[in-house]
């Protein structure tokens, strides 16, 4: 049995991380892109909040496709953001405050115009070729032509036209309708893309693909960055047989993957390589994003510490609780109950301690809605600021409380909610939604109510709420740029921005910050405690206690928007914490209830620790 991960101190355990989305963080030049400078400008910002590490999602060279995860040059910096000197003066100023920077790195995929894509797909027989994942087409009793097999992209169709280029030979508008497969005509053959037709898959068993990411990784590491967040790193190990997938969208030709394209037979092993060549020479960190890792003991054979692998991963359980077949766009929706949500938190919580591993803390991304409005009916967060301040600081405690490394998104840390629900689907710029949203016309035909469902679902999770630009000030575009963003920004930002907040020592930034600064100071029970989960069955209120030798934490959350009479455990040492004493975080005034039973109000959100 391996000795726990919580007996092991690491930096990256204890620091906080902040992920920064660049097109909508902060834009210098006005030309309604956020780029590298404005993240400069914002450093003592981000210093004040308290934050350690910024993860910045890809500013590499890129068409675009997908908002930079579709990389044509790892070595270069898009233009839109900035330059190579603008990267120094970042990572140098990261430094001098010390501050850290995690570069996203995407290599289960690249761009369609990456010169080695370019390179492959010219002939059968260039030195490219296997570097991507190139197939004949399957042909059926008909005789008929088509994709290796029944395998959809994440992304599903693309109902807009778009251009296929072949190495500037071909030109050709094709209507794409779902395949996870590109046919090429300048071969004849397929190529795998798991994303968009514009991100071919990488084929990594083919060993100078493995080398060649080395050495992007390398170059990074020895400019001074201090680690990566994995894109999608479950899947850069591709299943032996390219079978069919299981039907479970009964009436379509192209079926969900995902269960075979993800942790694939030699996962661990392409970890392991490049820990061993190239992470171990540094001091630096990993977390992986594993959207298909659901099995517990598959993910600690990544995170284990004595694996040599990742140092942890992002998993989905909670973000997905209610997303079905078809993904976050599933309709009839599925609600989310808390007994979900508190399944899930405890059984990554509990496994990882007990078991060597160690997990990520986090609740947005720019692959997600914002948690005001995910994790509590979103008409409450819209319409009354005094929840919606509450329930931020409610999920911050949430997040406060757990054994794992936290992060924060750009904009949680200021209560930044959904987009309006009146705004129509053109402010939607995701290639996702576009994608989704014309798959749902079409399946909707005429029937209204499918399409409002879908509405409903759009509202409530698409990647674009997380998108819109940070609110900065209550000048126009939200001091988000002078010129004109390139998403809306929300209608709400003259009253909810980071220069009303920063002073406020109520703000939802100051509790954050507040947040940042009890993980560092109680750090023995908070980073490194035991966790139990308390009343398991009770469906209003999330409580858990953190232990390490004579130290206690209690966090107790009323995600109700009623008043809850909670009983306070006994016999657990519990009891004994519930004292205004020990009270570090709340969210409401001073505490409420009779002998036993503490009496909550409305998402009410209490931390004691002593
Ligand atoms: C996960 C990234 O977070 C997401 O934004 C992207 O679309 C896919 N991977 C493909 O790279």
């Amino acid at each position: 049995m391996p000795e726990p991960a919580i007996a092991r101190h690491r930096w990256w355990k204890e620091a906080s991380i902040y992920q920064i989305y660049p097109s909508s963080f902060c834009d210098s030049n006005g030309d309604g892109i956020g780029d590298i400078p404005g993240i400069i400008s914002k450093l003592d910002y981000l210093h004040e909040l308290g934050v350690d590490v910024i993860w910045l999602s890809p500013v590499y060279k890129s068409p675009q496709k997908d908002m930079g995860y579709d990389i044509s040059d790892y070595q270069a910096i898009d233009p839109r953001y900035g330059s190579m000197a603008d990267m120094d003066r970042l990572i140098a100023g990261l430094h001098a405050r010390g501050m850290k920077l995690l570069m996203d790195l995407v290599v289960n995929h690249t761009s369609d115009q990456h010169a080695w894509f370019q390179e492959s797909r010219s002939s059968l027989d260039n030195d490219k070729r296997k570097w991507y994942v190139w197939r004949d087409g399957f042909m059926n009793e008909k005789g008929e032509e088509g994709p290796p097999n029944n395998w959809r992209s994440v992304f599903g169709g693309m109902w807009a036209e778009f251009k296929i280029q072949a190495g500037g030979l071909t030109v050709k508008t094709q209507k794409h309708e779902g395949s996870a497969w590109q046919y090429d005509e300048v071969t004849g053959q397929y190529y795998l893309h798991c994303f968009l037709p514009g991100q071919p898959d990488l084929n990594w068993e083919h060993p100078p693909v493995r080398e060649a990411v080395h050495s992007q990784m390398k170059f990074w590491l020895d400019k001074g960055t201090d680690g990566f967040r994995m894109d999608v790193i479950d899947l850069i190990s591709k299943p032996r047989s390219f079978a069919d997938a299981p039907v479970v969208l009964p009436n379509e030709r192209w079926q969900p993957a995902d269960k075979l394209i993800s942790n694939g037979p030699r996962l661990n092993e392409f970890l392991e390589e490049m820990g061993r060549e190239v992470l171990s020479k540094y001091d630096v960190m990993t977390v992986g994003e594993m959207p298909w890792m659901t099995d517990k003991r598959e993910a600690l054979n990544v995170v284990g510490w004595w694996r040599g692998e990742l140092d942890m991963i992002f998993q989905f359980d909670m973000i997905t609780m209610d997303f079905g077949n078809n993904g976050r766009y599933s309709w009839p929706e599925k609600p989310w109950t808390l007994s979900t949500l508190k399944g899930a938190l405890e059984g990554w919580q509990t496994f990882m301690i007990q078991n060597g591993g160690w997990n990520s803390v986090c609740l947005e991304s720019h692959d997600q809605p914002r948690s005001v409005s995910r994790f509590v009916d979103r008409s409450l967060t819209d319409n009354d600021p005094v929840t919606r301040v509450r329930v931020a600081k409610m999920l911050a405690t949430l997040e406060a409380g757990q054994c794992g490394t936290i992060y924060v998104y750009q904009g949680q840390e200021l209560a930044m909610k959904n987009m309006p629900t009146h705004w129509p689907i053109e402010e939607y710029k995701d290639v996702e939604t576009q994608n989704a949203y014309k798959e749902a016309l079409e399946q909707a035909g005429r029937d209204e109510s499918k399409m409002q469902d879908f509405m409903k679902a759009l509202h409530l999770k698409a990647r674009d709420h997380a998108r819109i630009p940070v609110q900065w000030d209550s000048s126009s575009h939200a001091g988000f740029t002078t010129g004109m963003p390139w998403m809306r920004v929300n209608e709400d930002y003259p009253q909810w921005n980071a220069a009303l907040q920063v002073p406020d020592e109520d703000s939802v930034f100051s509790f954050w910050k507040k947040v940042l600064q009890l993980r560092k100071q109680y750090k023995n029970v908070l980073i490194y405690g035991d966790f139990e989960m308390l009343v398991r069955e009770d469906a209003r209120v999330v409580a858990y206690r953190r232990t390490n030798g004579q130290e206690r934490a209690l966090v107790l959350l009323n995600f109700t928007n009623g008043p809850v009479e909670w009983e306070i455990p006994r016999g657990r040492r519990v009891e004994e914490l519930v004292d205004e004493r020990y009270r570090k975080l709340g969210n409401h005034g001073k505490l409420l209830g009779e002998g036993d039973v503490l009496s909550l109000r409305p998402f009410e959100a209490l931390m004691f620790i002593k």
